[in-house]
């Protein structure tokens, strides 16, 4: 009997393509889904499937699929010089000209970039330049680190130890002796149900009493995302970034805002910073700076920092950190481009009108049995579904209902992010217009009602 190719595929996936974030066996009991094509919003499957992408991607395509100006700038790139070196004092053009609007377009305390392949590596250079930075300016004792319970900053060796969600950790030997990690701004799951100022100043307090039990002196960096992401959407109140960037201030030690997920309009502003007009030491960026149309990262860094690393006009050492593909010509043209849709192509002008529809849709969904708590800004949002709204507890792990709700948006055609722990996240591309808010929510409704008729289902509500 002859295999037809897509089982073929399927087949050639399970036995040697690994798979990211994922448990091996059931990846190879289940097998791949195997995308085709995108357009807009919308996605297309091996079976001919049209699905709506309610999570760009892996909130990277902010810009949406298909966007033929980028297919052509890519092009004219890559058959201009599709590839420079930026090691030896090379460099090209798209590469500067995108440093240069970086530059201009994230907070004023910014003024230098490195570029990477993605985020987990931009957070790996930050890791680098802050303790070549403390080294080099005579604090060689600052090499402590302090991020936040339920954060994410990617999964490289040491960068994956800031992270704080377990299964980075386990097996992996991490954290590392200097990372420590703080209670995030959880205001749903506080049992105090502190307001919001009071969840600001325990998250102040937090840091304080940290910094003070490791000593100021010891202390390099705190790192956040200004709204955690992979650790379920944690919205924090306003005014809680530019409270943690003080405290940093006032303590002597870095403040880097991981914006890989924030950053270019998810949030509503360009980066979630500037909501606050929060200036930090090092910012790190990916995902919509190329909206995933190719890898690109990069870390910026203040004037202190970057004229720290580089010491003084005697110092001749060359600074040890380079990747081939820092800089790719290729990537930086994409990101000119993807740059340009956003403010010149109105995307991010888009994306902060649709905001509220986007929040009413997820409040309304409140009134579902099965929603516990709702939370968004800009067009980055959560659902948080519980076993019972008084108590908020959470539904056991062996029913699996996170898969169950994966399982019933596929076959109503939508996908999203259903984490672990029944917490669905939500990132629509900037170019989402009413009707596809209104597919998405109506899709929503209906695979929450059905998971609902599950008998099992029915029987852990409490
Ligand atoms: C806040 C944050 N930092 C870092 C990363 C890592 O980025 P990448 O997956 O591009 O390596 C991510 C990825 O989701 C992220 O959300």
């Amino acid at each position: 009997m002859s295999t037809s190719p897509l089982s073929a595929l399927i087949e050639a996936d399970r036995k040697h393509l690994i798979h990211p974030v994922i448990n091996y066996r059931a990846h190879e009991a289940r097998g791949v889904t195997v995308l085709e094509s995108g357009h807009g919003a919308y996605l297309r499957d091996s079976d001919g499937n049209e699905l709506l992408d309610a999570f760009s991607g892996l909130w990277c395509v902010n810009v949406g699929y298909g966007q033929q100006s980028i297919v052509e700038a890519a092009t004219r790139q890559m058959s201009r010089l599709p590839y420079a070196t930026t090691y030896f004092h090379f460099s090209s053009e798209p590469a500067i000209e995108l440093a240069q609007k970086l530059v201009e377009l994230t907070p004023a305390s910014l003024e230098h970039v490195y570029f990477t392949l993605g985020g987990s590596d931009a957070v790996d250079a930050a890791i680098r330049f802050i303790t070549h930075y403390f080294n080099a300016t005579g604090r060689p004792m600052k090499k402590q680190m302090i991020a936040l319970e339920r954060g994410y900053h990617g999964s490289s060796s040491v960068g994956a130890g800031l992270t704080a969600l377990p299964a980075f950790h386990r097996h992996f030997d991490l954290p590392l002796p200097n990372q420590h990690h703080l209670p995030s701004p959880y205001a749903y799951r506080r049992e105090d149900g502190a307001n919001d100022a009071a969840l600001i100043a325990a998250s102040v307090a937090a840091l304080e009493a940290k910094v003070a039990q490791l000593g100021a002196e010891n202390v390099a960096a705190f790192f956040c995302e200004p709204i955690q992401g992979s650790g379920g959407v944690i919205v924090p109140p306003r005014g809680w970034l530019k409270a943690m960037r003080e405290a940093c201030r006032r303590l002597d030690i870095l403040f880097v805002a991981d914006e890989v997920i924030t950053g270019f309009g998810r949030t509503g502003p360009l980066f979630a910073c500037e909501a606050e007009a929060v200036e930090p030491d090092l910012m790190t960026v990916a995902k919509g700076l190329t909206s995933g149309y190719a890898p690109m990262g990069a870390v910026l860094m203040s004037d202190a920092v970057y004229q720290g690393i580089a010491g003084d006009s005697n110092d001749t050492a060359i600074v040890g950190h380079g990747q081939t593909y820092s800089a790719h010509p290729v990537s930086a043209a994409i990101g000119l481009e993807v740059l340009r849709l956003y403010q010149e192509g109105g995307l991010l002008a888009n994306g902060q009108a649709q905001a509220p529809r986007f929040a009413a849709g997820l409040d309304a969904l409140l009134d579902h049995p099965l929603v516990g708590d709702a939370r968004h800004r800009g067009l980055l949002g959560a659902l948080e579904l519980v076993a019972s709204k008084s108590t908020r507890a959470r539904f056991d792990a062996s029913l699996k209902l996170s898969e169950r709700i994966a399982a019933a948006a596929y076959r109503n055609r939508l996908v999203f992010r259903a984490f672990g722990d029944n917490i669905l996240g939500f990132a629509p591309a900037l170019c989402y217009c009413e009707t596809e808010f209104e597919q998405l929510f109506a899709r929503l409704k209906r695979t929450l009602d059905e998971v609902l008729e599950e008998r099992e289902v029915r029987a852990a509500l409490a």
